[in-house]
């Protein structure tokens, strides 16, 4: 059927990456995306990071999520303009990236952290997601007028909150969220958006880290400090965040969405 001349149709399939996505939050929004039809490269750093006591994500875990999966660092800036040069490649062009990867250290005052712990929870959970929009963010701008291009980010409550104990974690999501506000503020009419969702405790192996570092006897512990009494689901993130993704979210920029069974009540 011949296009009628000025009209414009949306390519049929999106394209996202994900970082984080060998497990928890990231790899259930990866298995979100693929279900409502997008094509997803899945990225992670599928190794564990000598600077914290417990386990990452695995390539074996990466490899189950999605058939087109990267191995990077999200502290590694040219890895990860590697993955988005694969995504294009591949498909011809990048509609959303979504920074999911994140890591917690702490569980002692702030001023006793290793400088390494402290280091990686800001490299990671901050400095990864500017990373990713250092090379993603032209990608999405690299489509077509009119875009529908998504920058998303996970923040936290701990954005909002003090968490003892949590400092430099604390420090690195609520510098996510203003990343967030300065990025939407930058993109104005470009048809590209920057939002962020601040999950509460949802039940992944870093919430079973932070139960380790307060001395809980699991994380199921932490069910108590929502309304809503119980963990979240993974993918009950991994839903916002694949709305956020789509054209619906359209009248959203700079928000950051808790998905947090009311903890921030
Ligand atoms: N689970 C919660 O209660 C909770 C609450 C608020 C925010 N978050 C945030 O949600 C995001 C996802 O965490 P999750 O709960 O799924 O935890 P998770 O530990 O299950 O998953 C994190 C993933 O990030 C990957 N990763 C870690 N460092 C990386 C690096 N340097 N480069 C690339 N990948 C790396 C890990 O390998 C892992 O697959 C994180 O940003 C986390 O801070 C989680």
């Amino acid at each position: 059927m011949r296009r009628k001349p000025g009209r414009r149709v949306h390519a049929v399939t999106r394209v996202a990456l994900v970082t984080g996505a060998a497990r928890g939050i990231g790899a259930a929004t990866v298995r979100a995306l693929i279900a409502q039809g997008w094509e997803v490269l899945a990225v992670d750093r599928a190794k564990d990071d000598p600077a914290l006591p417990y386990p990452l994500g695995t390539e074996s875990e990466l490899s189950t999520v999605a058939t087109h999966t990267f191995v990077a660092d999200v502290r590694d800036p040219g890895a990860l303009a590697a993955a988005v040069a694969e995504a294009e490649s591949r498909w011809g062009g990048l509609d959303a990236a979504i920074a999911a990867a994140g890591v917690i250290a702490g569980g002692v005052p702030t001023w006793e952290v290793t400088p390494e712990q402290e280091q990686a929870v800001l490299d990671v959970n901050l400095g990864g997601v500017l990373n990713l929009a250092r090379v993603a963010v032209p990608a999405l701008l690299r489509r077509p007028e009119p875009r529908s291009g998504r920058f998303l980010a996970v923040a936290s409550a701990a954005a909002t909150r003090g968490l003892p104990m949590l400092a430099a974690y604390c420090a690195a999501k609520a510098g996510v969220t203003g990343l967030v506000r300065a990025l939407a503020a930058e993109l104005g009419d470009t048809g590209v958006t920057a939002n962020a969702v601040s999950p509460g405790s949802t039940d992944t192996p870093i919430l079973a880290e932070s139960a380790r570092l307060y001395d809980l006897a699991g994380p199921a512990d932490f069910a108590a400090q929502q309304p809503v009494r119980r963990l979240l689901a993974p993918a009950e993130v991994a839903d916002v965040l694949a709305f956020l993704a789509g054209r619906g979210s359209s009248g959203m920029t700079g928000a950051v969405v808790p998905v947090d069974g009311g903890m921030a009540l």
